[in-house]
């Protein structure tokens, strides 16, 4: 089958297997174009015009894991470590909830300092104050965790699956291996959070078969969201001399993920680097909708570097939204003013 006719087959419903996928990987400039063009309107039909903006809190640094790519990994002596106390995350939220934020996703290294009881109490604290939808993303914890932070009201989890290739997967997170992964993933999509995963693209070792692996596995993890991202070399950590993960091969990623998967949030991840490039052919037009910004203290930002990123200038947390709702509104999109939540629990589309 001809690219296009596999393109207009998917853009309809057709589920194509991994060997197909791969061959969209692998388009050259200008056959994407096409792509991304389907992944747009799809995006268009099932998410409407509305980009979703969600505030992260990045409240601790602190990690007990040894992730070869991640610059916060525990044997990296030269970062200063820093924990937010549950009363400083809670006033946070409430900060980001009064600048519009209508969802708030609390992040950390895994940092078993905040045990099942602390997190529970930022939970309900947070809930109580106002209709803000809470996604926590802290790693793998047990199941009865899981389960006290969802009935506390929680309302989504994010844990990437970072590799579909276990060989890959086992030998990056030597802490920790791919099973168990997709054990923590399985339980908290049956739990009943909205679930979100997601992969690193250019992973040294990775191939476009690969890939096609990681966009088949999201199919299958049911997920709600999914974040897609290039890798970037991390100076401290054991990867430093590989080369950085292509953003033309993470966009076919992207796009190719909306096709298939259709009712998902899919954010133009940090590490695209959306709003420091005046690149038009950005995630935004290959099937994002979805984006997130810190909004946790200045002072605390430069050492949650889990890769290299530029330093942005320090401005208000209102002042912040507003700059990335104009950049939101300049590409032709709307900013959502509500929570945001899965895709899945919607009947209708945007038709
Ligand atoms: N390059 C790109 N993404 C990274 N992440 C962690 N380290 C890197 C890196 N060096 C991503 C992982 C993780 C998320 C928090 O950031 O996908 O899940």
């Amino acid at each position: 089958m001809n690219y296009k006719d596999l393109i207009d087959r998917i853009e309809a419903g057709y589920e194509p297997d991994a060997q197909e996928i791969e061959s969209l990987i692998q388009l050259d400039r200008p056959e994407a174009e096409y792509l991304f063009n389907a992944a747009n309107r799809t995006t268009q039909k099932y998410c409407g015009n509305k980009v979703h903006i969600r505030g992260i809190i990045e409240f601790s640094n602190y990690c007990r894991c040894r992730c070869l790519y991640c610059g916060i990994n525990c044997d990296n002596n030269d970062v200063k470590r820093y924990r937010m106390e549950p009363d400083e995350i809670i006033e946070n939220a409430a900060l980001a909830y009064k600048a519009g934020y209508r969802t708030v996703v609390l992040q950390s290294g895994e940092d078993l300092w905040y045990t099942r009881d602390k997190i529970s109490y930022i939970v309900k604290s947070i809930k109580s104050a106002g209709d803000m939808a809470i996604t926590l993303s802290v790693g793998e914890r047990n199941h009865e965790d899981y389960l006290q932070w969802f009935r506390d009201g929680a309302d989504r989890f994010l844990i990437k699956h970072e590799t579909a290739d276990e060989k890959l997967y086992n030998m990056l997170h030597p802490h920790s291996n791919f099973n168990n992964r997709l054990k923590c993933l399985r339980d908290l999509k049956k739990i009943g959070y909205q679930l979100g995963s997601g992969f690193m693209v250019g992973l040294p070792g990775q191939t476009a078969e690969t890939i096609a692996k990681d966009i088949l596995l999201l199919k299958e993890l049911d997920v709600d969201m999914a974040g897609i991202g290039p890798f970037i070399p991390h100076p401290k950590t054991g990867l430093k001399e590989k080369a950085q993960g292509s953003t033309f091969l993470t966009l076919k990623a992207v796009a190719v993920s909306r096709l298939l998967i259709k009712k998902v949030h899919l954010p133009a991840t940090t590490a695209l680097g959306v709003l420091n490039s005046d690149d038009k052919e950005n995630a935004f037009s290959s099937g994002a909708n979805v984006i997130m910004i810190k909004v946790q203290d200045h002072k605390y930002r430069k050492l949650y570097e889990i890769y290299p990123k530029g330093e942005g200038q320090i401005e208000s947390i209102e002042a912040e939204r507003r700059k990335l709702e104009n950049f939101i509104m300049g590409l032709g999109r709307e900013v959502s003013d509500d929570r945001g939540d899965s895709l899945k629990l919607k009947e209708d589309n945007y038709e």
